[in-house]
């Protein structure tokens, strides 16, 4: 299996422990468990910040940073080692395994965390953490502090600033590493190999889950333990629907069927959209609005590139599609004027694209001080123009109401341009045709 070596996360610690304040602390906790209805859990996904820092897969576990304390930097609270739970839900690293597994200089119980940290704290100028992302892990700080505030009469000082974290481990997190791209690489590879299984399947007759299950097999079979997000599969009308989930309508002869899914890899998502016709031939209409999207696209791969600015690929998706759209007459007007008074947005309301890392819309500033950002090395982003002409448009004539297309890819900026992640997916119209004839003759 690919996966993170276990030599970054020490890296990772002490490039932002080089950026913390000197007599600082972070504090980080790791992901609560979620309960799915009753005694059943969901499925445990570490929080992406403790991911990063530590690979360490509990739940019940709090990062402790402490740059330059002489007795370890690194100390992991987490559970103790517990013959009879590790019987009922698989074994725990235990303050030992913490030690030699994931690199800790020291490791104490979760449940001595309460004696323990607010002594860790004392004497701490400041303290760095994901303030008001975790209401409950929030006021458990407080109660922290409070102790120490308690014993000021005793001489004990509490820490006077209180400091958000995201800013120094989102900025680090937004620049992918060779390993972390190479992670990404997999997750990518593997969603391609689920499209392409859910192409070669679609039938006029099947389910939207008919073809989720193809994905999901994939994903599993590549050794994903769930998607990166909800797998949208959105047939005909549906298609027009951005954020769709309800998989369980119809696939019918003469419809689009538009897939966004893509799977996980070590808490790295990649995100995929392919759209085709459920019957393995497109439309006149539908192919026009199809290779609109795909010139969009490929205007918005050109503008990747190292000091370029973010939206500069979202600016030729927006002029290529106003065009476009002009063009085939769903639009009337002036290109110019129209995208002044973002009149395309009633068919393309959403952004090209979003950083993409162990969260599928990832963390990262898109701006600085005001101003779009520059694309650096290492930064990694989706690419999905879109056209969506809903089923009930009554501005446009009849023939191309109800056709959605969106097409996404995953992009890794380079020193000359950018690295797409997931070219292992057909996408022209005569590729995608030619792999959909191919699997309709193998089944005959
Ligand atoms: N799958 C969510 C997105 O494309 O942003
Ligand atoms: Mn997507
Ligand atoms: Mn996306």
């Amino acid at each position: 299996m690919i996966h993170i070596p276990k030599s970054e996360y020490g890296r990772r610690r002490k490039a932002l422990m080089a950026q913390m304040e000197p007599n600082s602390i972070a504090i980080l906790p790791a992901a609560a468990v979620a309960i799915r209805n009753r005694d059943v859990e969901h499925v445990y996904r570490q929080d992406s910040d403790f991911q990063y820092l530590s690979g360490f897969p509990e739940p019940q576990a709090v990062i402790v940073l402490m740059p330059g304390r002489e007795h370890g930097e690194y100390l992991l609270f987490c559970r103790e080692r517990n013959a009879e739970r590790e019987l009922w839900d698989g074994l725990r690293a235990g303050q030992e395994g913490a030690i030699r597994d994931y690199g800790a200089d020291d490791a104490f119980p979760i449940t001595d965390i309460d004696d323990i940290l607010p002594g860790l704290i004392e004497g701490r100028d400041r303290v760095y953490s994901a303030m008001g992302s975790n209401p409950e892990f929030d006021r458990h700080l407080m109660d922290w502090i409070n102790v120490i505030r308690s014993k000021a009469h005793l001489g004990a000082q509490p820490p006077n600033e209180f400091v958000a974290l995201d800013h120094l481990l989102h900025d680090m997190r937004l620049y992918k590493s060779a390993a972390e791209v190479k992670v990404m690489r997999e997750a990518a590879r593997i969603s391609a190999q689920a499209h392409i299984r859910a192409m070669q399947a679609s039938r006029a007759g099947l389910y939207e889950f008919s073809l989720e299950a193809e994905l999901d097999y994939e994903f599993r079979k590549g050794g994903a333990k769930m998607p990166a997000y909800g797998s949208i599969v959105a047939a005909g009308r549906n298609s027009c629907i951005l954020h769709y989930q309800q998989n369980d309508a119809l696939l019918k002869d003469g419809d689009l069927v538009l897939i966004d899914a893509g799977c996980e890899i070590d808490c790295y998502a990649s995100d995929i959209t392919r759209t085709w016709p459920v019957n393995g031939k497109f439309s006149a209409e539908q192919k026009a609005i199809y290779e609109l999207v795909l010139a969009s696209q490929e205007a918005a791969f050109a503008e990747i590139a190292p000091n370029n600015h973010w939206n500069q690929a979202h600016e030729a998706t927006v002029q290529v599609i106003t065009a476009g759209l002009v063009q085939l007459g769903l639009l009337q007007g002036d290109v110019d004027e129209l995208i002044a008074s973002e009149a395309y947005k009633a068919f393309y309301m959403h952004r090209a694209g979003h950083w993409l890392g162990m969260d599928v819309h990832d963390v990262g500033e898109y701006k600085v001080g005001g101003e779009w950002r520059v694309l650096e090395v290492g930064m990694a982003l989706t690419v999905e123009p879109g056209i969506y002409i809903a089923a009930n448009n009554q501005t446009v004539a009849k023939k191309w109401r109800g056709i959605g297309v969106r097409i996404e890819d995953d992009v890794v900026v380079t020193k000359t341009g950018c690295e797409i992640l997931t070219h292992g997916v057909p996408k022209t119209v005569a590729e995608i045709e030619a792999l959909m004839a191919a699997a309709r003759a193998q089944a005959a």
